[in-house]
Parts: structure tokens; sequence; C-alpha cells
């Protein structure tokens, strides 16, 4: 059979797979199924022979035993993910920060080794690697992913176990080569992680582009509605999820099984949310940059996008991502705390993919843990204001926008 369109994968993935019932009585023998995985809350798992409870211990079975190292509706949404991502195995997380905070441990990153990351990730991930790790005797270097000669002089000077990089960086929106990162990682013995947070498989999937581990923040465009906090990595083969897990067993980091099923259910709809966000983000981005009050217009989707042409070979030339960000002419802080108090339909909240659009002052907010000087040295300025398109009516997001650019 052809592959199914991720339209058709996002509606049934993960489902159905682990949820049959023998049925009792007259009918003994057969099964019955429900349609929607439920939520399991049950922390513990009791076996009729011990030995599969032992084989469980093991190793040498995934089946349920304690929710920490794994629960079946977790185990459905992380199936539900690995599909879409065009992956064999995914294994979910608390947050988008531990789900990175996971990959990179079982990637290798501990005393004495060196992990590359590209210098505009998002600013956890950012302190996560020059805070927490670094604290912990790991070499952190940033790169600017843009420039292949760098990334590869620096892999090759430091044989780092990791290169970390988004698809679409936060907040600036530069596109990254995965192909060429891949093939440069692979040759440096380093695993390549992908953070597809930005893109969602819709976009891209950077498994099949030579990525190991892709995360997600499934808080974002996976869970889409604002009102579940998650994280996930998909990898290409069963035992790297293997790996994870037995990292993870010791983190403890899991998706609560709740928030496992918003998530999952918020992805059956992220191929509709995200057709209708690119259309939107794509049509505000054009009216900002031809806007007197706006400066500069970041989104790959602009042909004046230093990267317009990778995004499109990568994204395939239909969309180019729901996420703008741009910078107000001449405004610093108080000038752009004015224009978000000022928005009425668009929501000031912190975080990005959800069915509202969302503004943020990376700054304050997002990148806030990095230094000023860091801040501006790697293009975060002053009047740099982040947009996350919802599927709102576009003309009412641009109504919102043009009033609250009168009050500058
Ligand atoms: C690109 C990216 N990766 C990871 C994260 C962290 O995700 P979470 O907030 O779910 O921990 C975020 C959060 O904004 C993000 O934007």
């Amino acid at each position: 059979m052809s592959e199914q369109s991720i339209f058709t994968l996002a509606v049934h993935a993960g489902e159905r797979s682990t949820e049959t019932t023998p049925l009792t009585g007259p009918d003994a023998g057969r099964s019955y199924t429900p349609v929607v995985t439920p939520v399991h809350h049950s922390v513990g798992y009791i076996y009729e022979d011990t030995e599969d409870l032992d084989a469980v211990f093991a190793g040498a079975s995934e089946n349920p035993v304690y929710t920490r190292y794994g629960n079946p509706t977790v185990n459905a949404f992380e199936a539900a993910v690995a599909s879409l991502e065009g992956g064999a195995a995914a294994l979910a997380y608390s947050s988008g920060m531990a789900a990175l905070h996971g990959a990179l441990l079982a990637a290798g990153a501990r005393a004495g080794a060196a992990v590359v990351a590209a210098q505009d990730v998002y600013g956890a991930t950012y302190a996560l690697l020059d805070r927490l790790l670094a604290s912990q005797g790991v070499t952190v270097r940033f790169v600017d992913v843009a420039d292949l000669h760098a990334v590869s002089a620096t892999l090759q000077e430091l044989r780092p176990v990791a290169l970390l990089a988004e698809t679409v960086s936060n907040p600036l929106l530069k596109v990254a080569d995965l192909p060429a990162l891949a093939r440069l990682s692979h040759e440096a013995g380093a695993t390549f992680i992908v953070d597809n947070t930005f893109a969602s498989p819709v976009l891209c999937r950077p498994l099949r582009l030579g990525a190991d581990y892709v995360v997600h923040s499934a808080t974002k465009y996976l869970g889409g509605h604002g009102d579940v906090l998650g994280g996930v990595v998909a990898v290409g083969r069963p035992e790297m999820r293997r790996a994870l897990n037995e990292v993870n067993k010791l983190l403890g980091a899991n998706l609560a099984p709740q928030e496992a099923w918003l998530a999952h259910r918020g992805l059956k709809t992220l191929p509709l949310r995200v057709e209708r966000q690119c259309r939107n983000a794509a049509i505000v981005a054009e009216w900002l940059n031809t806007h007197p009050q706006v400066e500069k217009v970041n989104y790959p989707g602009l042909s004046s996008h230093a990267q317009h042409a990778l995004a499109t070979s990568l994204f395939g030339g239909e969309r180019y991502g729901a996420m703008i960000s741009f910078d107000l002419a001449g405004a610093g802080r108080a000038e752009v705390f004015r224009f978000m108090e000022a928005l009425r339909l668009i929501q000031p909240a912190t975080t990005l993919g959800d069915v509202y659009t969302l503004t943020l002052y990376p700054a304050m907010s997002s990148h806030r843990a990095l230094d000023p000087e860091t801040r501006r040295r790697i293009g975060i300025g002053d009047g740099l204001v982040r947009l996350s398109a919802g599927i709102e009516e576009a003309e009412d997001i641009i109504l919102d926008l043009k009033q609250a650019l009168r009050v500058l």
C-alpha cells in the first residue's frame, strides 16, 4: 500500500493497537476494541503469570508494568507521533525541555563529552546547555548553523557526541539545512538531534533527512490548544527508543496519561490546523512586510528571507510555517510593551502553535535567559516581536495588528 497522507495518519495513528479486550460469556474467544484509546490512570499492572512480569523487567517485552516505565495511553500517543514523523518509535516526556534533556543524555552528553548546538536555539535550550550541562562538565559550543564551514570545523575540532539544531529557529526563523547538517554530524561521529517544534511533521520530517532524534515540545503544534505541557522524541529504530527509555526510567520525566490523551486528541487535527495557520502567517507576513512601522519581517515564506530557497526545498513549496518575527521600527522594550498591551484579539501569551494567534517579546520571555549582549550578537533586538499565527480569519488578525500599531 502506498504511504498514507498525513491527514489520514493524524486521525488514525496510534489508535486501536493495544486495547483489545476478550469477550466473556457465550462469545468468549472474540474481542472488542474502543475507537479512542482510554486514559489508563493505573500506575501498576498485574500479570497472571509472573514469568511474563519478569520478562518485562528483563526488557524482553515492552508491556506495561509501572507507568514510569511505560503506559498504554502514553504509548498510543508515542506511536502516533512516530508515525507522523515517519519514524519507528517515539518516547514522550513531561515537557519539551525534558525531551531535549533526555535526548542529549541518551546521545552521551556527560562530563568529558562535547555538544555543539545552533547559536539561536530556544532560550531555555541554550540555558540547559550553557548552564546546566556545562556545569556538569559537558563542553558546549554554539555555532551559526547557516555557516556549514564553521559547523564542519567545530565538529571536527570537538568530535562532539551530538549536534543540536532547530528546523526553524526560535525566534529568528532561520531554516537549518538538515541534510547537510546530518551529513556533517555523521562524518564527525555525532548524533544529530533536531528540534522540529516550529516546523511540525506537516512541513518537514527530519528523520527522513538524516536526523537521529527528532524532538518536539508537544505543548505547541502537536497538542495545539494551549492546554497540555508535553514533549516527545521520535527515532528511526526501536532500539533507540529503548536507550531513551532506559535514561528516562531514572529521570522520571514522563508524560502523564491524561496529558498524553489530550496531546493525542490534538494531534488528530494537526495537519488541518497547521495548513490554516501557515496560510494565515503568509498573509500576515506579507502585510507586515509593507507596513512603514515594521523594520524587518522574518518569515521563510517571503522571497526576501535569506533561506527562502532552502525552505522551499525542505518544506515542499506550499507552506512555510506559521511563526513570524518582526522588528518594530525604532522600538525598544517600552514601545513593544505598549503595542502588546494594545492588542485585543491576539493574545500576548508565552507559548506558540495554538489555535489562537499569540505574540511574545523574546527579550522578556523565551530568550530572557540570555544576557543582552548575547541576544544582540545573535540578532534578537529590543524591538523584536514574535507572532504565532492561529486559525482565526487572517483579516481579523491584521485588523488587530493595525489598531495596535497605531498606539506607537
Ligand atoms: C523550539 C522549542 N523547543 C523546546 C521548547 C520547550 O518546550 P516546553 O515548554 O514544552 O518544555 C520550546 C518552548 O517554547 C520551544 O519553543
